[in-house]
């Protein structure tokens, strides 16, 4: 089965495209997808893209077993059951729950890759976008040749995650032609996209004769208990409103963390990670941060130059983007504060400014987490702990601050997790003299019963006062760890 078919097959799972439209940071929906897709080794690497580095990988886990088919596997029967005249079923992590159907049978595919995608959700990463994710990752992998640029399907996010099973109907081996043709139908596929894509899925991996025996016979092998053989060789759920594809942002600010520091200053830190253009020598490179004061009647802040980092982030799958970082810090008395930046990239004396589209990188401060009075630790088995220490804006006489704490929990009869929102107030503990900010502060002790590890994360937001407030996507990152009792 040639690539060019395997692909052109395999985008029929792949929404339909609209127009895109220029991004700018922050997009709290899709960042940390685009990192979990693009940061796969080296610095802030996601090693999502480890499991699939190729096409072959996972071979150790049993004879003929692979990551990838396994992968493609899993996003076909979690789709399988989509029925697009009413818009039910599709792309939704509803084969968490439908493991144990008979249509479903496949002892590993499902609840490993399921379990080692739960990983890398958060509140801003859906089971559903991670199965979609895994699935283009796979074919990528599984398209890498020594002449040829592998594929890259374009990926959109927002797959929202089923709270219970979908509708059955999951095409079986023992059915006759007439029922998978009715049931690619409602899948949105006709015979011949049926026929491609049952065709070039099963050019990878194969069927197991302990689950299959009437297909592959089993065979009393202990090498291979599975009995495997090899074979020879676009719907998500209505109302689902999917992103515009994720591709690699050029250049994208991270880790920016703020601290009120006493004597009435405030000091950033942030990195800027900047995609490799490989045809561009960038040894002589020389990166500035210029800042443009929240208040307009202060002096300018002088233009800060950054400082490359030694490791940069590279990718297993070639033609991958590779990125380098930079790092930089200042300090500010807060009455002069930050309202935005903007990056300029000196290149042999010639020189960009990146400003997001026009209006510089906006920073956020009227609600500032302070890292280094906070704490967070997710002791696996025992608790997720969060501690949080924030610098609220006085001159906005918010009524009302809250801090919102998705915790992962468990789904009766599905691996994969549901998010539940802890709201908490956070309540004043302090003035920071001279800076016109106070500290407010909540602590979070959540002790299930079962636990997930997945990628943690909070939201702020202030009501009630000047105006509202809403910082929806923080990850716990950058703070120190909380004692556990
Ligand atoms: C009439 C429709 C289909 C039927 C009846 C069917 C049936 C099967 C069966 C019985 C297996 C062996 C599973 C095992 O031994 O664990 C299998 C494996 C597989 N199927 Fe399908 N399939 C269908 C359509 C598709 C489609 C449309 C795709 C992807 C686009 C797909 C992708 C795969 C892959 C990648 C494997 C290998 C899994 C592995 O090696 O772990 N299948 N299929």
């Amino acid at each position: 089965m040639s690539y060019l078919k395997l692909f052109s097959v395999l985008t029929l799972l792949a929404p339909l495209l609209w127009p895109t439209s220029a991004y700018t940071w922050p997009n709290t929906d899709t960042d940390i997808l685009e990192a979990i897709y693009y940061q796969q080794i080296g610095y802030d690497g996601r090693r999502f893209s480890a499991f699939v580095r190729t096409c072959e990988t996972g071979n150790n886990l049993g004879p003929g077993r692979t990551n990838s088919a396994e992968w493609i596997r899993t996003a076909y029967h979690d789709m399988a059951t989509a029925d697009v005249e009413t818009g039910i079923g599709g792309m939704d992590a509803s084969i968490g729950f439908e493991r144990s159907r008979q249509e479903n049978v496949g002892f590993h595919a499902f609840t490993e890759t399921l379990l080692f995608f739960g990983d890398f959700m958060s509140a801003r990463s859906s089971m559903a976008d991670l199965i979609a994710l895994g699935a283009v990752m796979s074919v990528t992998a599984c398209t890498i040749s020594p002449n040829r640029k592998p594929l890259f399907l374009p990926f959109r996010a927002g797959r929202v995650d089923a709270t219970e099973a979908g509708p059955f109907g999951t095409p079986e081996p023992h059915q006759d032609l007439t029922s998978h043709t009715r049931s690619f139908e409602k899948q949105g596929f006709n015979s011949t996209e049926m026929i491609g894509l049952v065709a070039c899925g099963h050019s990878l991996g194969g069927v197991n004769g302990r689950d299959f025996p009437e297909i592959v016979p089993a065979k009393n092998d202990s090498t291979n208990v599975d009995s495997k053989q090899a074979f020879d060789t676009n719907t998500v759920p209505k109302g689902v409103q999917l992103s515009e594809v994720i591709t690699p942002i050029p250049l994208k600010p991270d880790n920016l963390f703020i601290a009120m520091n006493d004597g009435g200053n405030m000091t950033i830190t942030g990195d800027i990670r900047i995609r490799i253009d490989d045809n561009l020598p960038t040894d002589s490179r020389q990166v500035f941060i210029h800042f443009k004061p929240r208040s307009p009647s202060t002096p300018a802040i002088p233009p800060v130059e950054a400082t490359r980092l030694s490791e940069n982030t590279t990718a297993w799958h070639p033609y991958a983007p590779s990125f380098e970082w930079w790092n930089f810090t200042t300090t500010v008395p807060a009455s002069q504060g930050f309202e935005s930046f903007t990056v300029e990239v000196v290149d042999d004396g010639q020189s960009t400014v990146h400003a997001n589209g026009g209006g510089g990188f906006p920073l956020q401060t009227d609600l500032i987490p302070q890292n280094h009075l906070s704490c967070s630790s997710v002791y696996l088995g025992r608790a997720y702990l969060l501690n949080l220490t924030v610098a609220v804006r006085d001159e906005l006489n918010f009524q009302d601050v809250k801090l919102t704490v998705p915790i992962p929990v468990r789904q009766a009869e599905s691996v994969v997790p549901r998010f539940e929102s802890h709201v908490l107030d956070m309540e004043k503990t302090g003035v920071l003299a001279d800076t016109g900010y106070s500290l407010y502060t909540a602590s979070l002790d959540v002790r299930p019963e079962h636990m997930y590890v997945t990628i943690m994360s909070y939201g702020l937001s202030g009501r009630g006062g000047a105006r509202d407030v809403e910082v929806p996507f923080v990850l716990w990152k950058g703070m120190g760890t909380c004692p556990y009792s």
